[in-house]
């Protein structure tokens, strides 16, 4: 896909990205990602700065290829992880949670191409105006911290406010919404819950398997109540936080009661009281299997829907 803005921009081989996943994506799995094709990026948010600078490094001992970094903005060492990220010769950053503006002139000075995470068309909006170099527009389906708009929503009025690229991201786990999103105006798509499941993602099997069990109706928001809604599978432990932001519980005792329950799952493996978080297509995906298979797979049932598409439309007339 030569002539594809996203590619061309980033150097890349797919217009696909493997989002970013605190606690899992790690150079191995962005490694392999980005090996084979795609743009692997590494899930900065929290980690500890040496910890991000060996996980840059696993990267590229494994491949040459472009791959990313995604910075929690609001985290508190997030000025050292950007002066790793610089000294290691990272490609590309992610953003969220927090405005990357006042870190945009020294990223771009070093040759970094920057795309925040936007789940709304203001924010889109003020990120073309501060320099980005396109956005992920990020719908509610998607898995872990979440937005207000769907994907199939969001991402036409973001192509239509700026004219910087927009990668779509939430629900997409095959050729049908792939090819929707690049009908919605994307250029590209991020991908989560569905490298969830790949050989070279390290996320505790019991993970992987709640994954795979998953139905269409088995993931829930929880946090909505405290104005950080996050999607994940229920369990034991989403539904104790239903339950508590139904009754009207103080927002400090949710938020306690969230602390390291994403670890507790990815870790620990314990899917009953850990945070199992995953988009609503956890449901289509259903086999274990490569990175490699994965970004194969995108692209030939993007290329045989995209046919039965043109088949079908001209069948019409
Ligand atoms: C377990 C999990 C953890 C996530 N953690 C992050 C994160 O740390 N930073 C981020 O920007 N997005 C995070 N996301 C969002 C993904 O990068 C991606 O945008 C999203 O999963 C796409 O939707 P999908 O799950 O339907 O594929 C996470 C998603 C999942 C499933």
């Amino acid at each position: 896909m030569e002539n594809n803005k996203i590619c061309k921009l980033l150097g890349i081989k797919y217009p696909i990205f493997q989002g970013a996943m605190a606690w899992i994506a790690n150079g191995n799995l962005a490694g392999h990602v980005s090996k084979n094709g795609g743009l692997g990026i590494i899930a900065g948010g929290g980690m500890p700065v040496e910890i991000l600078r060996e996980e840059i490094r696993k990267v590229k001992s494994i491949t040459s290829n472009p791959f990313g970094v995604n910075l929690m903005l609001m985290m508190a060492d997030v000025e050292k992880q950007i002066d790793v990220c610089i000294e290691e010769g990272v490609p590309v950053v992610t953003t969220g949670a927090g405005n990357p503006g006042p870190y945009m002139e020294k990223l771009k000075a070093a040759g970094i191409k920057v795309i925040p995470v936007v789940a709304s068309v203001a924010l889109a909006k003020r990120m073309e105006k501060i320099g980005a170099d396109a956005v992920i527009a990020e719908g509610m389906e998607g898995g872990g911290h979440i937005g207000a708009i769907t994907t199939m929503s969001l991402v036409p009025q973001v192509v239509e406010a700026i004219n910087i690229p927009v990668i779509a991201a939430g629900g997409i786990a095959g050729g049908k919404q792939f090819l929707a999103a690049l009908s919605l105006g994307a250029e590209g798509i991020q991908v989560g819950t569905k490298f969830l499941v790949a050989d070279e993602c390290t996320v505790h099997e019991n993970y992987k398997k709640a994954i795979l069990r998953a139905k269409d109706r088995s993931t829930v928001s929880t946090g909505n109540y405290t104005g950080h809604p996050v999607r994940v599978i229920e369990n034991k432990f989403a539904k104790q936080i239903l339950e508590l932001e139904k009754n009207g519980a103080p927002k400090e005792e949710i938020e306690k009661l969230g602390t390291g329950r994403l670890r507790l799952a990815v870790v620990d493996g314990d899917v009953e009281n850990g945070s199992v978080m995953a988009g609503q297509v956890a449901a289509m995906v259903n086999e274990l299997t490569t990175t490699k298979e994965i970004l194969e797979g995108f692209m030939n049932e993007l290329g045989e829907e995209k046919k039965k598409l043109i088949e079908r439309m001209n069948s019409w007339k």
